[in-house]
């Protein structure tokens, strides 16, 4: 069983509940990161930020990293097909906004991003992922540098011990894995026997992450492989109190599941976040993912769903959230 008094300690960052949530694109913005702190979640992460993007100083992308207080600690993730811009990129975000950590991104799947060489095609050419992290970890020697990675570009080629191996000797700081291979995506199972394998192989924090769903999961996953710390995703979409959940598990108190007062009131939260942050029109449109989260999975879910599909605009979402009788 995992011992919560145990700190983990990433570079000069000591984490006292080391349950992090995942960079999920489109996902976790602003709002959602202050969502799932006020839940607890140890750490945070961006969304991943285009290293062109960083450099060019795109006005757009540069708003993706903008950060409160109240996230610390907070990672930035940074994605990037060559050292050059890599470095640049990590050296701008610690100037402009220094975060807690910097992340590198070696999972992200997507053939919009691979196909430039960046995200899960690093996998493929350990030489240029090592040079890479080099240079970003050189160009802030301030902050801890991480990388998240999956377990190799296709089954036939599962690397992820060895450049755990070579991240650790060019001074990454901790390494969260999905073992799952690009070609994989999201289908089949996180093969977590690859967690294991890699903290056998580093001395480095290892963060396991992959279907990790409840409470049995996190257990299933510290017992299995002795991870220092794990990540959780798609378990916190419309279920930020999750981080809540494991608290109180850990420290043997009962969690009362949250009520629908509560998780109408989370939505109003929600919302008003997201709104502050894009305007009315984004801001209501991100939302509409977050309802179909939020109202799924419990008795009644779906016609609360119904409502909310049907809501055109923020003033009727707002509307619907204050009114919703059950
Ligand atoms: C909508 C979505 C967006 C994601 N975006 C990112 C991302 O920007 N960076 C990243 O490293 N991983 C990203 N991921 C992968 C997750 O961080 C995580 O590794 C994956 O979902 C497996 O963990 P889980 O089973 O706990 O969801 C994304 C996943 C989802 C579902």
């Amino acid at each position: 069983m995992f011992d919560i008094n145990k700190k983990i300690q990433i570079g000069n960052l000591k984490l006292d509940f080391p349950f992090f949530l995942a960079p999920m694109a489109g996902v976790t913005d602003y709002a959602f990161r202050v969502i799932a702190k006020e839940f607890g979640a140890g750490v945070v992460y961006s969304e991943f930020v285009s290293a062109h993007g960083i450099i060019r100083k795109n006005e757009k992308t540069l708003n993706m990293i903008k950060f409160s207080e109240f996230e610390r600690p907070i990672g930035i993730q940074i994605f990037g097909d060559t050292p050059e811009v890599m470095e640049n990129a990590a050296k701008l975000v610690y100037e402009k906004f220094k975060p807690d950590l910097i992340d590198i991104n070696y999972g992200c799947p997507v053939p919009k991003v691979t196909k430039k060489g960046a995200g899960s095609a690093a996998l493929k050419d350990l030489c240029l992922m090592e040079d890479i992290t080099e240079a970003v970890v050189k160009a802030v020697d301030k902050i801890p540098v991480t990388v998240k990675m999956r377990a190799g570009w296709n089954s036939e080629n599962i690397v992820s011990t060895q450049a755990g191996i070579n991240l650790e000797k060019v001074g990454v700081k901790a390494i969260t894995l999905h073992p799952r291979t690009t070609v994989q995506m999201y289908k089949g199972n996180a093969n977590w026997d690859l967690i294991k394998e890699l903290k056998e192989n580093v001395s480095i924090p290892v963060i396991g992450n992959g279907d990790v769903k409840n409470i049995d999961d996190i257990n299933e996953m510290f017992s299995h492989t002795n991870c220092d710390g794990i990540m959780i995703g798609r378990a916190a979409l419309g279920n930020p109190w999750f981080f809540a959940e494991v608290r109180k598990y850990m420290l043997n108190e009962d969690f009362e599941d949250i009520s629908i007062e509560e998780r109408l009131e989370i939505c109003k939260k929600h919302l008003e976040l997201l709104v502050q942050i894009h305007g009315e029109i984004v801001g209501a449109n991100n939302m509409k993912k977050h309802f179909a989260w939020y109202f799924k999975g419990f008795k009644g879910a779906s016609s609360f769903r119904k409502k909310f599909v049907l809501a055109k605009n923020y003033s009727e979402m707002k509307d619907i959230l204050s009114n919703i009788r059950h």
